[in-house]
């Protein structure tokens, strides 16, 4: 990193070279990370081995979005299908959680990071719903970046998940079907209060959004690369944000 010149954003610092990263920055930044499996099998290790180094990758991410200014970032950790894979690589991955929060709640305190989790969380092992919890619990007091796990998460089952809790609510007479409208629906929804997300990154250069945050990211601009997730750093994240930052949004209307 480069001289450090000046203070931006919510006072935090970016250096001389990332100047023109201090206006129109995310607010929300969503990265599906994608690539460990083929990172590892191209250096000819075990999957389990991209899964590490990708862990490794968050810490990073995290540091470069909250260096930023970016006030909240969602991760896609694991998807309700990636229980198709094979049981050890499961295993691992619903280990990993567990050895993160570990090494990094120091940090995430420090930074005033307040760390969410959205996903079915009952159908985890229990060791990782217990970090869950607790990472939770302990965060659930900052101020800073919200950073949120998406975690056994599926878009599509957290919105049928949303419809039942909504029937509930009219069962029980605090609502009605008229009422439903595309605002107190998006309340139901597990990431609600966060926004919708600005920009949706997916590396290793699928193009897809496999069941990511399908009902929040509509307007998201997407950015995709082919850089293997093991391999972001924050040099990738900065060429995600000057791309956007050209994009015109326009929401359905003309400018
Ligand atoms: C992303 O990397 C991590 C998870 C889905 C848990 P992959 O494991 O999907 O890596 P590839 O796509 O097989 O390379
Ligand atoms: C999406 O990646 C899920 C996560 C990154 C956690 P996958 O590797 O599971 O997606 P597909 O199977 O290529 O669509
Ligand atoms: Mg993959």
């Amino acid at each position: 990193m480069g001289p450090l010149i000046g203070w931006f954003g919510r006072g935090k610092r970016v250096s001389a070279g990332d100047s023109d990263l201090k206006e129109n920055i995310p607010n929300h930044i969503a990265i599906i990370m994608d690539g460990n499996g083929r990172w590892a099998t191209r250096r000819g290790l075990p999957r389990i081995a991209g899964h590490r180094a990708g862990m490794n990758k968050v810490r990073e991410a995290i540091r470069a979005c909250d260096e930023l200014g970016v006030q909240y970032l969602t991760l896609y950790a694991f998807s309700t299908e990636n229980w198709k894979r094979p049981q050890d690589e499961v295993d691992y991955l619903m280990r990993l959680p567990e050895e993160f929060f570990r090494t990094e709640i120091n940090e995430l305190l420090k930074r005033g990071v307040q760390v969410r989790f959205v996903g079915d969380v009952t159908q985890l092992p229990t060791y990782t719903r217990e970090t869950v919890v607790n990472t939770q619990r302990l965060t659930e007091g900052n101020t800073g970046m919200v950073v949120t796990f998406a975690l056994n998460y599926g878009g599509r089952a957290e919105v049928i998940h949303a419809i039942h809790h909504y029937a509930d609510q009219v069962k029980a007479g605090l609502a009605t079907w008229e009422d439903l409208s595309e605002e107190n629906f998006g309340r139901l929804l597990s990431t609600f209060p966060v926004p919708d997300p600005d920009l949706v990154i997916r590396t290793s250069g699928e193009r897809r959004l496999s069941n990511f945050l399908i009902w929040q990211s509509v307007y998201s601009e997407l950015w995709f690369t082919e850089v293997l997730w093991p391999d972001f750093t924050r040099t990738t994240l900065h060429e995600a944000i000057r791309d956007y930052q050209r994009r015109k949004r326009r929401f359905g209307g003309l400018k």
